[in-house]
């Protein structure tokens, strides 16, 4: 059911043509790109934000596949567990360009010189937590490299949007999988490390 509702909302989502909003307003540009990164010796760090834990199993076979340290983006006021109102929040929020306020930055965000960045897809965009965490965080210097698991919808402009926020900032193509499909996803991510030259 719950995939179900998902699948309609990807689909009303696009017929509505819904901005990406705080992401698609604005200015700044990064690099799309497939570059492969040179990464022996540098501090990685996985950043995310997961709703309902999807996302999160993916940020920890990054984690166990580069041995980067990872930090979880928390709301600060927690959206609501009931799926049909989250929704509803998400949607005001990015119809209205909103990010969505967070309890707390990773420390020593500046050590880093890769920084994965992984939301789940919410109306075809990241989640509005992820937006408050590129918002708040200078990334520019530092490879980033966005991952984003989904209902159907696939990485849809989440990527995208990622790399408009991360002003100065190299980034590596990202990686999206389907949420009912993230436990049997590390062949994947193995293969999408190697692909852009993270890992071996
Ligand atoms: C508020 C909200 C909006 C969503 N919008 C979309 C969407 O536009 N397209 C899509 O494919 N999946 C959408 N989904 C499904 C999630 O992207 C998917 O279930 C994801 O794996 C959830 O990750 P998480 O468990 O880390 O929160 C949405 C889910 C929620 C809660």
């Amino acid at each position: 059911m719950k995939r179900f509702i998902c699948k309609v909302m990807t689909i009303i989502g696009l017929a509505a043509g819904l901005t990406s909003g705080a992401a698609a307003s604005a200015s700044v540009s990064g690099r799309m790109a497939g570059e492969k990164a040179e990464t022996a010796g540098k501090k990685m760090l996985v950043v995310y934000y997961s709703w309902g834990g999807n996302t999160r199993v993916i940020a920890e076979q990054i984690k166990a596949l580069t041995g980067a340290d990872i930090f979880e983006i928390e709301a600060r006021e927690a959206y609501s567990s009931d799926y049909r109102t989250v929704v509803d929040q998400a949607k005001a929020e990015i119809q209205k360009g909103e990010v969505h306020a967070i309890k707390a930055m990773p420390a020593n965000l500046a050590d880093y010189d890769v920084v994965f960045v992984g939301t789940p897809n919410w109306w075809s965009t990241m989640a509005p937590t992820v937006a408050a965490f590129l918002k708040e965080g200078d990334l520019a210097g530092k490879t980033v490299v966005p991952f984003v698991t989904h209902g159907g919808g696939g990485m849809a402009r989440c990527e995208a949007d990622i790399v408009k926020m991360c002003e100065g900032a190299q980034t590596l193509k990202g990686f999206a999988v389907n949420g009912d499909a993230v436990e049997s996803a590390g062949p994947g991510v193995r293969k999408w490390l190697q692909s852009i030259g993270i890992i071996k």
